[in-house]
């Protein structure tokens, strides 16, 4: 088969490389790719949140299969318009993909589902946002309703900054993203991601998450894309995977079937865990980056398998095969980042890192010149590794880590610590 892979970060580096050893893989294709990917797929540049030029692209280049791993150019329709053409196509239509589009859309599905997430209310007028605020008290949770790359939510542990929030949303910058903002209960808890598959009504569990979104150790500084993450995550265990199934994943793909806008893809359930029981934080219509690297680590060629079937809609009775293992990947990023950062720093010692299938360096924001391997992004490298334990995997990466050498680079050197210390426990 003749893959199409959209995206050009990290985790297409990661879909890329587990797909690349499925035998019904012969070729894969990324646009726009990035220098990593350009090892093992043949790199373009392409208009990918344009649903005609990718239609185009898709017909021209005879592809048999696309994955479209961002969530721009899903809420563009991109996925809807392949498939609306024939071409098997893994993610979710338009109107499926406002679950992360509109954080407003998926409270509205959640009341539908009875799913437990936190209590909110919605508005597009200032002194109305403000009353409320002034009325709830802090701490208190703003975003902005509408796609903002990552900057749309403020978690306010005061008054002050929760009022600074909802005049920026809703006056100034990110006015033009959405249309109004969502105010929402603060809710305490461990943190974990799922990720599951769906074809529409099946859904199967591809794994669990722990990111780590602050930039710097000990969970400190400002907030990223994700600084790295490891999976399985402990506080997921058995019961509470089967209750955030059961009370929050089935009840709401069953509202979107009812809306006639059925789910099909990968669904990124962001969760809050007290005790056992989960609340929803966020859904994404993707997979997340960089979660994605540690679960095609553990998943391996059969992740080509399961996609395959999410998209055919033969999801049922297919089974996951897990190796119990544990997969951690650490995020090189540049100085700076996320703020403003250098572009075109010079990465050496790549080829000293070893790559097997337990250990890999997923690129992420990186474009070859001539033979230099240069920093173009500002997560730029995620060191990835499997592990029987959650500790030898982290030391796999950290080993990997150490081979490069990249002054403009910094990484946090405490990915996994939250499971580890419990372990310890
Ligand atoms: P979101 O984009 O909705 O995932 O929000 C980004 C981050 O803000 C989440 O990963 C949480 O760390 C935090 N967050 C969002 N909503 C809440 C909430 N209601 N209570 C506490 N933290 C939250
Ligand atoms: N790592 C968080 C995300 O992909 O949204």
């Amino acid at each position: 088969m003749k893959i199409l892979i959209l995206g050009g970060g990290g985790r297409e580096h990661a879909l890329a490389w587990a797909i690349k050893q499925n035998p019904k893989c012969e070729e894969i294709l990324c646009a726009p790719g990035n220098a990593g990917i350009a090892k093992i797929a043949k790199c373009h540049s392409l208009e990918i949140e344009n649903p005609d030029a990718v239609l185009d692209f898709v017909q021209i280049h005879k592809v048999d299969f696309v994955i479209v791993g961002p969530e721009a150019p899903l809420v563009a329709g991109v996925a809807q318009s392949l498939r609306e053409a024939g071409i098997t196509t893994f993610g979710p239509d338009k109107a499926a993909a406002k679950l992360e589009a509109s954080k407003n859309f998926t409270k509205e599905v959640c009341a539908q589902a009875n799913a437990p997430t936190a209590a909110h209310k919605y508005f597009s007028d200032l002194n109305s946002a403000k009353a409320y605020i002034r009325n709830q008290g802090a701490p208190i949770v703003i975003k902005a309703d509408g796609l903002a790359a990552g900057k749309g939510v403020v978690v306010a542990m005061d008054l002050e900054t929760a009022f600074g929030a909802v005049e920026t949303m809703l006056g100034g910058e990110y006015r033009a993203t959405g249309t109004g903002v969502v105010i929402e209960e603060f809710m305490e808890g461990e943190e974990a991601s799922l990720f599951v598959l769906c074809d529409g009504m099946t859904a199967v569990s591809i794994g669990t998450a722990q990111d780590h979104k602050r930039a710097f150790d000990g969970d400190t500084g400002p907030n990223t894309g994700g600084m790295g993450a490891y999976s399985p995550a402990p506080v997921l265990d058995n019961n509470t995977l089967e209750k955030t199934m059961s009370e929050i994943v089935e009840p709401t793909l069953q509202v979107l079937v009812n809306r006639g806008t059925p789910y099909q893809g990968v669904l990124y359930v962001g969760l809050m865990i007290k005790n056992g029981q989960p609340r929803l934080v966020e859904y994404n219509v993707r997979f997340g980056d960089p979660e994605c690297q540690v679960l095609m680590m553990r998943l391996g060629g059969q992740a080509f398998d399961l996609i395959e079937a999410t998209a055919k809609g033969e999801l049922e009775g297919l089974h996951v095969n897990w190796a119990g293992d544990h997969a951690l990947t650490v995020v090189m990023a540049a100085q700076g980042y996320p703020g403003s950062y250098e572009k075109g720093s010079i990465i050496t010692g790549l080829e000293k890192v070893v790559k097997d299938s337990k250990n890999m360096c997923f690129h992420a924001g990186t474009t070859r010149i001539g033979n230099d391997i240069t920093a173009t992004g500002g997560r730029v490298l995620n060191f990835t590794a499997r592990g029987e334990s959650l500790s030898e995997a982290r030391q796999n990466a950290y080993n990997m880590v150490k081979q490069v050498e990249w002054p403009e680079g910094f990484y946090r050197t405490d990915i996994g610590w939250r499971a580890l210390s419990e372990a310890l426990k």
